[in-house]
């Protein structure tokens, strides 16, 4: 994306990270399930969707590493409740907002006027299926 393009989003608050049609996922008591071979953003390293609706507190951001590895964190930044979006190639989320706090895979929050961490969960691949705790 372009340094202007990526300006303007951030004034607009516009995350990068895709919101996950809630056909492709579901939530049961605390724990949201998504069938990975029917999502293609999680079949890639780097790549991330984000889950929003069906009675979640809040939206979840499910990211597929660098290294493949998943992980599922509360996708609200602690300033002031921006989306999150994966760096590329990097251990880190950032806030869309103009201000871009980051944060590392633990939830810390790692720069920006962010002061507090974000929520982590449990997250799991199981027989194709991620298992995300809440
Ligand atoms: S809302 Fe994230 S840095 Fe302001």
């Amino acid at each position: 994306m372009s340094v202007i393009g990526d300006f303007l989003r951030s004034i607009a608050g516009i995350s990068e990270t895709k919101v996950l049609d809630p056909e492709q996922w579901q939530l049961d008591a605390n724990v949201v399930t998504i069938k990975i071979d029917q999502v293609p953003a999680l079949q890639r390293h780097g790549g991330a969707v984000c889950l929003k609706g069906k009675g979640l507190k809040d939206p979840v951001l499910v990211v597929c590493d660098h290294e493949g590895v998943y992980r599922s964190f509360s996708n609200k930044c602690t300033h002031f409740g921006r989306k999150l979006d994966p760096v590329p190639g990097k251990p880190v989320l950032r806030c869309c907002s103009v201000s871009h706090s980051t944060f590392d895979y633990l939830g810390n929050n790692l720069s920006g006027p962010a002061k507090k961490p974000i929520r982590v969960y449990l997250t799991e691949l199981k027989n194709g299926e991620l298992a995300i705790v809440m």
